[in-house]
């Protein structure tokens, strides 16, 4: 248990991200004044810190029964006790979180009524999917002990998969009303989230006290990474779509931006699964032939560590962007009063344009790219001006309607971004860095502007404040991002316990 934790330290930093995304779209605290009665604030900023907490649970529970119960021949008790410990996690956080999410619902203090919440799970839908999850996490309680053989490992990693899925039954991917291919995609997206995020916690975990095993567990690994992926995208994709909003309010919703969000954290994971499939394996296959296999199969841990670090960082940032979501909503479109949300605006001018940067490299043959790594500085001016004229003056809606004003926008915004990562990769890349954050200040700076002069009564600061700091991340983390980082060259201590 130990292990895990420590493997999984930087998914725990996702929890800041959650509350400060909460707190920017106004969702952190219960809405004084509104006429309905409301929650508790000790509710609204406790629940969705539970739901994280449930969700991570969950994923390394899972993790750990297919890594400990199906990836190798023979179980490891080891691993699968891990599963049982974070089973017992994953069942307090769901008893606090019905009893969190009862109070949120009835707005009243949150309390241990027995009989309040008893008719609570046997009467009310929500309640009865809280209900079968905490069966299904019961099971995996009780049975974890007893996996000795692949088909128990199948049975209870079934059950812990079921418990997993329960979410996608409730709230807006809910079966109701015909939604039944949003409830697959979302059953689908947590299963696959589980098994990869868990999975590489376990793996990480598993491999630091035990680093032979790496020959036999890191390819089968890397292979289930790589179908959850595809599943995670495909799955994450087609329910958004199911989501239907016209593009205008797509790209005006906090909702919208939090899409475009995980998508841009999904181009990071990619790109770090492929670093990890480039450097680890070929250390693997030395070890094959190397006289200190040992040494080399240390090695091979400690740069699949090194790179994990990296995804967890990026995974406990799309489980908080997830929690968020299912906390705003999808119908928080428009709450922009501009036609491009501010959030919205640094992802797709700046992180996005920045994640691809990790994997495609601009040629320097083409004159284009020479004269913006010339001249950064007349690059930034133009991203200010088009972030202004796009978002501020709404030029592109006036002219060629919502709709389409908004299609082309993001094709704009996406295609400055790109030449702006491009001038960042250049020779000059210190004045670069320099000049787009100035760029950044100055655009959100008058967009907000525009805000408190045509909306008053919507003028909100945070969200500008919040998509500040995502672009300017982004523009530190070209060129210098993660990917160069994980370099390693030095074998460090594998840990011991
Ligand atoms: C292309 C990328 C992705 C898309 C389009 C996407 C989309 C979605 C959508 C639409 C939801 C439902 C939110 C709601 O109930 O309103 C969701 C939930 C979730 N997603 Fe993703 N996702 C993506 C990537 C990821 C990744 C990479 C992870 C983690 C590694 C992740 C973890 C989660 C979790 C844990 C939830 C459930 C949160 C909760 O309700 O507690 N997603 N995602």
């Amino acid at each position: 248990m130990k292990l895990t934790f420590a493997a999984s330290r930087r998914l725990w930093w996702g929890i800041p991200l959650l509350l400060v995304l909460l707190a920017c779209l106004g969702a952190l605290l219960p809405q004084w004044g509104s006429e309905l009665p409301q929650p508790p604030a000790f509710t609204t900023v406790a629940l969705p810190i539970v739901r994280f907490i449930r969700d991570i649970a969950a994923a390394i529970t899972v993790g750990a029964l297919a890594v400990g119960g199906l990836l190798v021949k023979r179980q490891s008790s080891r691993v699968i006790g891990w599963a049982t410990w974070w089973a017992l996690v994953w069942l307090v956080s769901l008893v606090a979180e019905v009893v969190l999410t009862f109070s949120d619902i009835l707005a009243v203090i949150p309390s241990l009524d027995g009989a309040a919440l008893g008719s609570f799970l046997t009467d009310v839908s929500v309640g009865r999917v809280f209900l079968w999850q905490g069966i299904a996490v019961l099971v995996v309680l009780a049975m974890s002990r007893a996996v000795l053989s692949r088909p128990t490992a199948w049975v209870v990693l079934a059950c812990a998969l079921g418990g997993a899925m329960a979410p996608a039954f409730l709230g807006h991917g809910g079966l109701s009303g015909g939604h039944a291919a949003a409830t697959i995609s979302l059953a689908l997206h947590l299963a696959a989230v589980s098994l990869w995020v868990g999975g590489l916690v376990v793996v990480v975990a598993w491999l630091r006290v035990d680093p032979a095993r790496a020959r036999t567990v890191l390819p089968r690994f890397s292979t289930l990474a790589l179908v959850c992926v595809v599943v995670v995208a495909e799955s994450g994709l087609l329910n958004s779509s199911l989501r239907s909003s016209t593009p205008a309010q797509f790209l005006a919703s906090d909702y919208g931006a939090l899409l475009v969000a995980k998508a841009t954290l999904i181009v990071w994971l990619v790109t770090l699964g492929w670093q990890q499939r480039k450097r680890v394996m070929p250390q693997l296959e030395l070890a094959e032939s190397a006289e200190s296999a040992d040494s080399t199969d240390s090695l091979s841990v400690v740069i699949l560590a090194r790179i994990a670090g990296w995804e967890f960082l990026a995974m406990g940032a799309a489980v908080a962007v997830g929690v968020t979501m299912a906390r705003v909503g999808p119908d928080s479109a428009a709450a922009s009063a501009l036609p491009v949300n501010p959030l919205m605006l640094a992802l797709l001018a700046a992180a996005l344009p920045a994640a691809f940067a990790q994997i495609l490299r601009p040629s320097s043959d083409r004159a284009l790219v020479r004269w913006a790594q010339q001249f950064p500085e007349i690059v930034a001016i133009l991203l200010a001006i088009i972030v202004v004229e796009v978002a501020g003056v709404a030029v592109l809606s006036s002219l060629l309607g919502p709709d389409v004003g908004a299609v082309v926008g993001a094709v704009v915004l996406v295609a400055c971004g790109w030449l702006g990562v491009v001038a960042l990769q250049g020779e000059r890349s210190k004045l670069a860095r320099g000049a787009f954050t100035a760029a950044w200040v100055v655009a959100l700076g008058v967009t907000l502007g525009f805000e408190r002069a045509q909306f008053p009564q919507m003028f909100d600061v945070r969200l500008s404040v919040l998509a500040l700091a995502v672009a300017v991340v982004s523009v530190m983390l070209v060129g210098v991002g993660p990917v160069r980082e994980v370099a390693v060259t030095q074998p460090l201590e594998p840990a011991h316990g």
